[in-house]
């Protein structure tokens, strides 16, 4: 594959993707170019490091990295390249994803990941946050951006008048 993209999401297993298919959701709305892989990085390390520097090759502009349990792949993906990571932290195991969690937002100093929320709302949010980092560069995107925002202030409004309508009834 070697088309152009600017997100690379990547996900320590196809166990992820149910969660992180959220984030994918979104930059499909958007129209990005974007590509979505499975690499670990303790299964796999070599793989994920091919994985990132094709990206790069690719025009990459910001990685999202999902991951569960240990969760390292934000934080190795982070220590082999200068672009973003954003790393979104997974429910895998019995700790409920607070293990991925601290893994993933307790990068000490140097090599900093963006850290998520645990979960689908994490993975939205990691998606839209990947595109307000390609909107300062891309008018378009930022447009996008200003009405998604907008869809999201009506679709509130909408939900507070039917609310006032039924305490009415
Ligand atoms: C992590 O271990 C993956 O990101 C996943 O969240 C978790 C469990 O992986 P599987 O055992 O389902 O492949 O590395």
């Amino acid at each position: 594959m070697s088309e152009q993209i600017d997100i690379l999401i990547l996900m320590g297993s196809d166990s992820d993707w149910e969660v992180m298919s959220n984030a994918a959701k979104i930059l499909d709305e958007f129209g990005t170019a974007y590509e979505a892989r499975v690499s670990s990085a303790h299964r796999t390390p070599e793989r994920t490091l091919n994985l990132v520097r094709n990206a790069e090759e690719r025009g990459c502009k910001v990685i999202i990295a999902g991951a569960g349990a240990a969760a390292h792949l934000a934080g190795v993906v982070a220590g082999h390249t200068l672009l973003p990571v954003i790393g979104i932290p997974l429910n895998a195991t019995s700790l409920q994803g607070i293990d991925a969690l601290l893994a993933t937002v307790q990068m000490p100093a140097g090599i900093p990941v963006a850290s998520m929320a645990i979960g689908k709302a994490g993975a939205t949010n990691a998606a839209l946050f990947a595109l307000q980092i390609l909107a300062s560069a891309n008018r378009e995107v930022a447009e996008q951006l200003a009405a998604y925002r907008k869809n999201m202030t009506a679709k509130v409004e909408s939900k507070d008048k039917r609310l006032q309508e039924h305490r009415r009834q």
